[in-house]
């Protein structure tokens, strides 16, 4: 007969969910999109209950389209977007406020006040990041402070606090299991990567009770079972990580230096350091990569906050494609980008500037400047930004990039893909599998339950193209000198 492994993705924009075989094949998709609220400017939040209901939806969907039975189902593996923070009623289940996004800016006044308080260096040791109001801490902080009676009730034990990991894994086992792993830990500011425990100096700098923390567990490891009622059988939930560390291990780069590049919204790119948790100097994460029995991997992280949303802007601001997809051909309308440069820093710069004051810039027109050449520079952006990540990293780390494994929406454009070979002097491979965080959550899931061993990993999502470089070094020296030169003159415009 048969077995499968259930993955749940839940992601920013879309709760999705995805049966794999037992050779990691897709046989069963479902998917919802997330409705996204804007109450203030800079604000953006969830509906908690939506994402559950959609959620459970979306893996009745994926089950149904086999003929099997959910007895078939061998484990769960839960992989979700990150930092997002809900606070619920330990007793009804209901959540006292929306979720509060990852990307919500409400909490950065309070992420300046703990800097003035002398903050900065005792995180960024303990927890790995710098302050900023994209991790959770300051999310659940703000609910307890500005939802009416929440502190109290958090004082006396009655609410419960996670991130969507952790919503999930409460929902689907009835209540029964308050827990979340370590990767999704390692994003919230208060866990310890070293002690591998809640820091307790944290939670009382930024008055979160102990009791509103749920367990932290491996990433690979038992987090209770899903109640019959949901999909017929009680499945066990054998995997749990942040999603952008699941696409690390669904491309399984299991080798420290090995590294992958996520172009969604945003570009999301980690690199595996192995069992050393390197401290960055230049402006990056340290995260933890996965657990699993008593080992612990960490990875270095980069994110940049603009690089899909900069082709959306090309079609919806600008109207000079129709889709993201026209980008591409539009580009090639033209041999280069006519000197002109795009910087798009719309919401300022991520790693490895974080700079909340740059703003976006064009530089280089001229009278010849045409829509296609907008549209080169704008692609070349993303790739130029995650140059400046992999750079960072590569002296962080002390070795040198090997190959870029890379998934997402853009990596389905050549032009964009062998651009970055170019600019990083560095192999770029393409993988067979489009749904490379889901797959992540999947293959470890389906370690812990037997249907592989850890050699076996490397045989899945094997290379569909690589992008080989093609760019004189002293030509790519030159056009990566240019672009920061680009990036320093956008530096503090806020402030003007
Ligand atoms: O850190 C945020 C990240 O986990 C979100 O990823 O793919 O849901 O936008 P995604």
């Amino acid at each position: 007969m048969s077995r499968y492994i259930l993955s749940l993705d839940q992601g920013t924009t879309s709760s999705r969910a995805i049966l794999f075989n037992d050779e990691a094949r897709i046989v069963g998709q479902g998917q919802y999109g997330n409705t996204q609220y804007f109450p203030q400017p800079g604000w953006v939040e969830h509906d908690p209950e939506e994402i559950w209901e959609m959620q459970l939806q979306a893996a009745r969907d994926a089950i149904a389209k086999i003929s099997a039975d959910a007895s078939q189902i061998a484990a769960i593996g839960i992989t979700n977007q990150r930092e997002t923070a809900i606070v619920w009623d330990r007793e009804t289940g209901k959540p006292v406020y929306p979720a509060i996004c990852w990307q919500d800016r409400r909490t950065a006044e309070m992420c300046e006040e703990l800097k003035r308080r002398g903050l900065e260096r005792e995180i960024g040791e303990k927890t790995g990041l710098v302050v900023d109001a994209y991790f959770s801490a300051t999310k659940i902080a703000w609910i307890l402070d500005h939802v009416e009676g929440a502190r109290e009730r958090a004082e006396c034990g009655e609410l419960l606090a996670g991130t969507v990991d952790t919503w999930l894994i409460w929902k689907l086992t009835g209540g029964a299991v308050h827990a979340t792993d370590v990767t999704n830990a390692s994003r919230t500011m208060l866990f310890d990567l070293h002690r591998r425990v809640w820091d307790e100096r944290l939670m009382a700098e930024l008055n979160i009770p102990a009791s509103l923390l749920p367990a932290v567990r491996m990433s690979g490891g038992s987090f209770g079972t899903s109640l019959k009622e949901w999909f017929g059988a009680e499945i066990p939930i054998l995997s749990v990580l942040g999603d952008q560390q699941a696409a690390l291990f669904g491309h399984t780069c299991l080798e420290p230096g090995s590294a992958k590049n996520t172009y969604g919204t945003g570009c999301f790119i980690l690199m595996n350091t192995g069992s050393e948790a390197v401290v960055s100097r230049h402006g990056l994460l340290t995260t933890v990569a996965w657990g699993m029995g008593d080992e612990l991997y960490y990875a270095l992280e980069g994110s940049v906050f603009v690089a899909g949303a900069a082709v959306q802007w090309l079609e919806e601001g600008l109207g000079v494609i129709d889709n993201p997809g026209q980008s591409e051909q539009k580009a090639r309308e033209v041999e280069d980008s006519g000197g002109v440069v795009v910087v798009p820093a719309f919401t300022g710069l991520g790693a490895p500037y974080w700079d909340m004051y740059a703003r976006g810039a064009v530089f280089g027109l001229t009278r010849g400047t045409s829509s296609a050449h907008l549209v080169r520079a704008t692609l070349e952006s993303l790739a130029f930004q995650s140059r400046d990540v992999i750079g960072a990293m590569e002296k962080d780390a002390g070795m040198p990039l090997a190959e870029l494994r890379v998934d997402g929406g853009a990596v389905r454009n050549d032009l964009l893909m062998q651009f970055q070979a170019d600019i990083l002097g560095s192999e770029v491979t393409r993988t067979t599998y489009a749904e490379t965080t889901a797959l992540g959550a999947a293959l470890l899931a389906g370690l812990l339950a037997g249907f592989w061993n850890r050699d076996e990993l490397r045989s899945f999502n094997q290379a569909e193209k690589t992008f080989t470089p093609a760019m004189p070094e002293a030509e790519r020296e030159q056009r990566y000198h240019v672009w920061q030169d680009a990036v320093s003159r956008t530096r503090g415009w806020e402030k003007h």
